[in-house]
């Protein structure tokens, strides 16, 4: 058993509601997903995503893609991956929910770079999918990240990029909207988003 190997085997899940119920002292919980935890490995400068059990089979269809988006800075880079498991560059910064939620401007520019990184993603291939505020990151150099590139093969289109950026347009980037919002405000946005006369009214919005 190699050294990744033996730390993601010290990571507890429970089968029946996957609550986190133990793991090394080497790791620190940084994230957790709707099919995985992220940790980073102490004293170094990567990150381990371990996939419920139920989601275990994600590991070796997000480490493809990822090999796919292999030399493009935007994405993290992929050191190892087993049967539940990614190591990966940890990202220094937040995530484009938590500057929301910090009140951390998002600026125009980053804006730019995330559609130019999902450009790149297309060129090869790839069909950027599930883009949200909790899989894009501003690092602490002010760089833009994207992670958690799993659907990014699925055939089905994904409007969620295009909303995102209609909402900076037409709300956020007006000098009188608030740049913090708190987490709870966040969340019922989220909720509702997933509502398909939502997502209806936002097609409508957006074609006016
Ligand atoms: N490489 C990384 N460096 C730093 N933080 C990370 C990294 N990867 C993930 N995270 C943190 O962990 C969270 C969950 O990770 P990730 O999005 O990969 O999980 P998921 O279960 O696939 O998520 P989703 O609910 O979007 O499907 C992220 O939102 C982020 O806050
Ligand atoms: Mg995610």
């Amino acid at each position: 058993m190699d050294a990744y190997q033996q730390l993601a085997s010290t990571v507890n899940i429970s089968n029946k509601n996957n609550r986190l119920l133990s793991y090394d002292d080497s790791l620190t919980l940084i994230g957790t997903g709707r099919s995985a935890y992220v940790f980073r490995i102490k004293e170094s400068d990567q990150a381990i995503k371990i996939f419920f059990p139920e989601f275990r089979h994600i590991a070796k269809e997000e480490t493809e893609i990822y090999l796919k988006l292999k030399g493009i800075s935007y994405f993290p880079r992929i050191y190892a991956f087993g049967e539940n498991y990614i190591v990966m560059d940890y990202i220094q910064g937040r995530t484009l929910f938590e500057c929301v939620n910090d009140g951390v401007a998002i600026k125009e520019s980053h804006v730019r770079e995330i559609d130019y990184a999902l450009e790149l993603a297309a060129g090869r291939g790839l069909n950027p999918s599930d883009i949200h505020l909790r899989n894009l990151f501003i690092t602490t150099n002010d760089e833009v990240k994207l992670i958690d590139v799993a659907r990014f093969n699925q055939t089905k289109n994904c409007s969620q990029w295009d909303d995102l950026k209609y909402v900076y347009h037409r709300f956020y980037s007006k000098r009188m909207f608030p740049k913090k919002i708190p987490t709870v405000i966040l969340n019922t946005f989220a909720y509702f988003y997933r509502k398909p006369i939502i997502t209806k009214a936002f097609n409508m919005a957006k074609t006016k």
